[in-house]
């Protein structure tokens, strides 16, 4: 009896002293967040951070796997993999681009929110975010995780997989949407949706 007492409050004062570690931690990273937004809102999240964090990559090629395994370990420290995961990037050649769109010519010229397909789109991204203080990502580390994003988003996005995509995305969207209109509406203001 005794004992079940006192490993009780064992629990209870590590519990306490994970609290009084995490508030000031908290405090500091809304600050950095905080520090990151242009409007009155005080950060930002995305629609795609409430889709899946995961793809599965069972069919993938094995060097591809590999270049899973490390986007999940460097692009999870800020946000989730969900961010980029359920984004409307697609990383095509010139040349990809012109037929996608001469296939889909709505798709790709007025719904560029369910798919943005740019020569430089993951390239772009990837940049931005290994120079946020806070990453560790080096030019190396970062060409891998490039290769799986365009690699994952061609087979994701595009051929008889984009239907299914444009399904997935398009809920995402309408559910965040109505659940925060005021983030939506911020995010399109500033081009970001
Ligand atoms: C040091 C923190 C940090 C790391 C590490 C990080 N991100 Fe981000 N990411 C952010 C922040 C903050 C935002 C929101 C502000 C912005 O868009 O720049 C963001 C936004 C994003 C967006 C949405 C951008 C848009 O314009 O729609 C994507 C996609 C993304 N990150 C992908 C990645 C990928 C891929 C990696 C790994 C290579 C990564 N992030 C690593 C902090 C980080």
């Amino acid at each position: 009896m005794g004992s079940r007492h006192s490993r009780f409050f064992h629990a209870f004062s590590a519990g306490l002293a994970a609290c009084l570690f995490a508030a000031p931690v908290l405090f500091f990273a809304h600050l950095l967040v905080a520090r990151d937004s242009k409007g009155d809102l005080p950060y930002k999240f995305f629609p795609n951070d409430f889709g899946p964090p995961s793809v599965d990559v069972s069919h993938y090629p094995p060097e591809i796997k590999n270049d899973y395994r490390l986007f999940l370990r460097k692009c999870s420290v800020c946000h989730t993999v969900a961010r980029p995961l359920n984004a409307q990037f697609l990383q095509l050649n010139k040349e990809q681009v012109e037929k996608l769109q001469r296939k889909h010519p709505n798709l790709a010229q007025t719904s560029l929110d369910i798919v943005m397909p740019d020569p430089e789109a993951w390239a772009r991204i990837i940049k931005r975010m290994a120079a946020k203080p806070g990453a560790s990502i080096s030019p190396e580390e970062g060409k891998k995780i490039l290769k799986f994003l365009v690699y994952d988003s061609k087979v994701r996005k595009t051929g008889k997989n984009l239907r299914k995509w444009e399904t997935q995305r398009r809920k995402l969207l309408a559910r965040f949407k109505r659940l925060y209109p005021k983030m939506y509406n911020f995010l399109q203001d500033i081009g970001e949706l």
